[in-house]
């Protein structure tokens, strides 16, 4: 067979690992040959291509953060006016099975070319770690370890000048990078997308812990939190090309209400692309190459319209409906969880 892979919307440390992953068992169990498309949708629409050879370059990107093939976001409008571009160029370069690389909204873009008649098999990645139907994704493990990271730093300091310092950590839609950093680094307080924050709460937590002589504070906030309503009024940011919501650095606001109400020094630390940067951990390369080897199995198998998943201890295929028909937040019971340990 004659495969193509591509990754498409933010990058995310183990891409690398499971391109490696597809090539090499492209290569040695079927004696197939792989096609990689250059940054995402756009590359494949544009005929950009690379032959990828299970070689010593292909042997060592491994250990990289990144994608070697590029990545992109392509609003999904341009992408579906593009069908019989993709067709044409899939069928010149004689593509018998597509790869997509990518989150929630690529394994939509999959779904669609596999409706359309073109044989895939997805890949989910995303540090979010939101992809409903697998147990984690990769790259949420090496995210939440620059986290913890992170946290583990700023406790000294904190405590050093008896401050409350918040960290803003990425996450969207969903929590997870914050509830896990949080609770792996002995945060304070933790606010995520999915539990609307009340702010009186925050500054009580933080004011017992004064009360109680430890005079200093860590609270991780994900990007995408938000107040309980008509508890705190937000900046509002409008939206970008693709729709979603233009962050407005809700970090810095919990920061500067926690300081009105309580006149504590308070400093804000944002992770932003940091969390998204660098080697894969140990896990993400694992759990990464396994995809890799699975989606090309699969392939070969002829299990299209699916993508693979990491069930329990078992790298599975999931149909593509399960895994774009909603995202996986954070479970109220998880979030209980963590608030047992806040104050
Ligand atoms: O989906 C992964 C993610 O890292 C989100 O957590 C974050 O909001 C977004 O991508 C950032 O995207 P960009 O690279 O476009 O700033």
């Amino acid at each position: 067979m004659r495969l193509a892979t591509l990754t498409s919307g933010g990058d995310c440390p183990g891409l690398n690992a499971v391109i490696r992953g597809i090539v090499r068992t492209a290569s040695a169990e079927f004696g197939s040959t792989v096609v990689g498309y250059e940054d995402g949708w756009v590359g494949l629409m544009e005929d950009r291509r690379v032959d990828l050879y299970d070689d010593e370059n292909i042997d060592r990107i491994l250990l990289r953060g990144g994608t070697i093939l590029g990545t992109g976001r392509l609003h999904p409008d341009k992408f579906k006016a593009g069908l019989d571009q993709i067709k044409a160029n899939l069928a010149d370069a004689k593509i018998d099975a597509l790869i997509p690389i990518g989150g929630e909204g690529t394994l939509k873009g999959a779904k669609w070319l596999s409706d359309n008649g073109i044989p895939v098999v997805g890949v989910p990645k995303t540090i979010d770690n939101d992809v409903y139907g697998t147990d984690y994704t990769f790259g949420f493990d090496t995210a939440v370890a620059v986290a913890t990271d992170a946290v583990d730093r700023l406790h000294t300091t904190a405590e050093s000048h008896n401050r409350i310092l918040i960290v803003e950590v990425m996450g969207r839609h969903v929590g997870w990078i914050a509830l896990h950093a949080g609770l792996a680094g002995g945060a304070h307080y933790t606010v995520i997308p999915e539990v609307p924050f009340d702010i009186a709460e925050i500054c009580k937590a933080m004011e017992r812990r004064f009360q109680m002589g430890e005079k200093y504070g860590i609270i991780v906030v994900a990007e995408g939190a938000a107040p309980k309503e008509g508890t705190m009024e937000l900046r509002s940011g409008g939206v970008d090309q693709f729709g979603h919501e233009l962050f407005t650095g809700i970090g810095q606001q919990v920061a500067d209400e926690i300081h009105a109400r309580l006149g504590h020094d308070v400093r804000t630390t944002v992770l932003g692309h940091i969390q998204r940067g660098g080697t894969p951990t140990a896990f993400d390369r694992v759990l990464a190459t396994r995809y890799g080897v699975r989606a090309t199995r699969a392939v070969h198998e002829g299990k299209f319209g699916t993508c693979v998943a990491l069930d329990g201890e078992r790298i599975i295929n999931i149909p593509l409906d399960v895994a774009v028909g909603h995202l996986k937040t954070v479970p109220l019971d998880r979030y209980t969880t963590a608030q047992a340990m806040f104050g």
